[in-house]
Parts: C-alpha cells; sequence; structure tokens
C-alpha cells in the first residue's frame, strides 16, 4: 500500500484485494470496515470520498481488512449485526443471525395470543426472542441454550435492547427438555447442517462460526427428532411449536410433526421463496 490515501482510493483498491481472495461482497465490506474506522455511517463515507485517511487510521484498517481477508465474518469484525431493525452484539461464542430466521419471528408472532408465553430452544445471541420480545410487550418470553458463552452474550443483548425485564434466560438442553411450564408458542432455530457437509461450507461459516450451533448429526436432523417430541410436553393444548429447517429439509421435518402427532402442520417460506418454517398445533 502506498502511503497517501483518499477515502476513495482505499475503497477501490479494498475491493479489489478482497476480490482476489474471493470475497463476493468486497466493496460492501470494504465501506463497512472503512466507516468503523473513520466513526461514519455509509453516506457519511460517500461525502467523504476525498478525504486523506491519516496513517493512524491507515494502520487500524489495514488489520480490519486482514482479518477479512482470513475470511473472518464481517459481523465478528464489528462485534454487532443488524436483525428485525435491531442492533445485537455478536461474538464467535454465537451465530450471526441470519435474515432468514425473521421468517420464524414473523410465523411466531402469528400465533402469539395475547399475554402469551413463548420459549425459544437454542436461544444464541438472542437474536429470535428478543425479536419477539419487542414487538409484543404482553408476552413472556423464555430462552435457552446449552452454550453459557452464549447465554452470556443474549442476556447482554437483552440488557442493551432493554429487554432484560421481559425475557427470562437459562441453561437448557433440547435433548433433555423438561420443562414444567406449559408455552403457547415454542420457536427454535436449532442446528441442522449435515456433519458431513462440513468441507462444502463457506469458509466465513466453517472456520469461525460455533459448532455447537451448527452440526446436527449425519443428516442434520438430530434435532428435530429430539425436539419434536419433546415439545409437545411443554406446550399448552392448542399451543404451536415452530421451526426453522434448512434448505430441503421442509418435508422430512413435517413428517416428524406428523409422527409426533402434531395437527394443522404448515410451511412459511423466505423471501427467496425457501420453506424455511414448519409449524403445527399440539391436539
Ligand atoms: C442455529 S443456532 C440459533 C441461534 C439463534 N436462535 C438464531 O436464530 O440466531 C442454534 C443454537 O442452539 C444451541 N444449541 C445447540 N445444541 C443445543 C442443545 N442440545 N440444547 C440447547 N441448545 C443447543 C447453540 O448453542 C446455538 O446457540
Amino acid at each position: 500500500m502506498r502511503e497517501a490515501w483518499t477515502v476513495l482510493d482505499l475503497l477501490r483498491w479494498t475491493a479489489s484485494y478482497f476480490a482476489g481472495k474471493g470475497i463476493e461482497s468486497g466493496r460492501l465490506d470494504a465501506e463497512l470496515l472503512l466507516a468503523e474506522i473513520l466513526q461514519l455511517n455509509r453516506i457519511g463515507l460517500y461525502l467523504n470520498f476525498d478525504r486523506l485517511v491519516n496513517s493512524d487510521e491507515l494502520t487500524a484498517f489495514r488489520a480490519l481488512i486482514e482479518r477479512r481477508a482470513r475470511r473472518e465474518p464481517i459481523a465478528y469484525i464489528l462485534g454487532r449485526c443488524e436483525f428485525w431493525s435491531l442492533t445485537f452484539k455478536v461474538t464467535p461464542d454465537v451465530l450471526i443471525p441470519r435474515g432468514d430466521t425473521e421468517t420464524l419471528v414473523e410465523a411466531a408472532l402469528k400465533v402469539l395470543p395475547p399475554d402469551g408465553t413463548l420459549l425459544d430452544i437454542g436461544v444464541g445471541s438472542g437474536a429470535i426472542a428478543l425479536a419477539i420480545a419487542h414487538e409484543r410487550f404482553d408476552a413472556l418470553v423464555e430462552g435457552i441454550d446449552l452454550s453459557p458463552a452464549a447465554l452470556a452474550i443474549a442476556t447482554e443483548n437483552a440488557q442493551r435492547l432493554g429487554l432484560a425485564d421481559k425475557v427470562a434466560l437459562r441453561s437448557g438442553d433440547l435433548f433433555a427438555l423438561e420443562d414444567s411450564r406449559q408455552y403457547d408458542v415454542i420457536v427454535s432455530n436449532p442446528p441442522y447442517i449435515a456433519v458431513g457437509e462440513q468441507p462444502t461450507l463457506m469458509p466465513e461459516v466453517r472456520d469461525f462460526e460455533p459448532a455447537l450451533a451448527l452440526f446436527a448429526g449425519t443428516d442434520g436432523l438430530d434435532c428435530y427428532r429430539a425436539l419434536i417430541p419433546a415439545a409437545r410436553g411443554a406446550l399448552r393444548d392448542s399451543g404451536t411449536l415452530l421451526v426453522e429447517v434448512g434448505a430441503g429439509q421442509a418435508a422430512a421435518v413435517a413428517e416428524l410433526f406428523v409422527a409426533s402427532g402434531y395437527a394443522e402442520i404448515f410451511t412459511s417460506r423466505d423471501l427467496a421463496g425457501i420453506e424455511r418454517v414448519v409449524g403445527g398445533r399440539k391436539t
């Protein structure tokens, strides 16, 4: 790199450097990282294309570029991401919430009755539970996770979003659900990737996101096999279970709902038209 750089020069150089590293969103990532260093938003960056970047800023930017070039996800580098228009703290202890998961939030909001109770199994950063609590102040929301580190992040996010009083978070294992409470709605975005798919995953996922959040046995369905029958015991009569599924898993998961005696089984599609959520009612 040379010494005198304008914002625009740096963005162009970095986008091309990232492209050479196989990063498809190179220009956007360059903008996000430089905006972070210069403490600007992206509009602010566009208004400052001719601004010279000083040597301290350049040094700090270089460090972030190198992390991204090693395929570390932008959200872990920035330490945050957006979900449901809310900002969540994320670290490598939690899955980075995906836009597709908003389909599960929408489906849950449709079936949650007034003053209803909801349990989120595998709460991670808290994305689903906190988005629902944010929309529905009347609801009593709980979240469980096997990972103490994830629970710590979810707790921090609840505090940051002013929802600590609305969401109860605790340790729990979906393979040993023993809940004395009965919920109106149970939601879960469990791990659903087959272990054998690990080598085919993008480096951002494979090398950085927590394995506990990703993998579920040889066919990716292990968590559903445990969760779908067990959740019946924690649902009120006529309560609804909703789970996120991976592309191509909806039919197999719907069969598990049938086998466990759920009724009114349905699927919801994400914005890409993929069946992303399977739900059913306890009869
Ligand atoms: C795919 S992530 C979903 C995180 C978050 N709900 C979201 O949608 O962004 C799955 C979560 O399930 C948790 N998990 C994995 N195995 C579990 C188990 N046996 N019991 C409870 N939680 C588990 C992981 O720690 C992880 O936080």
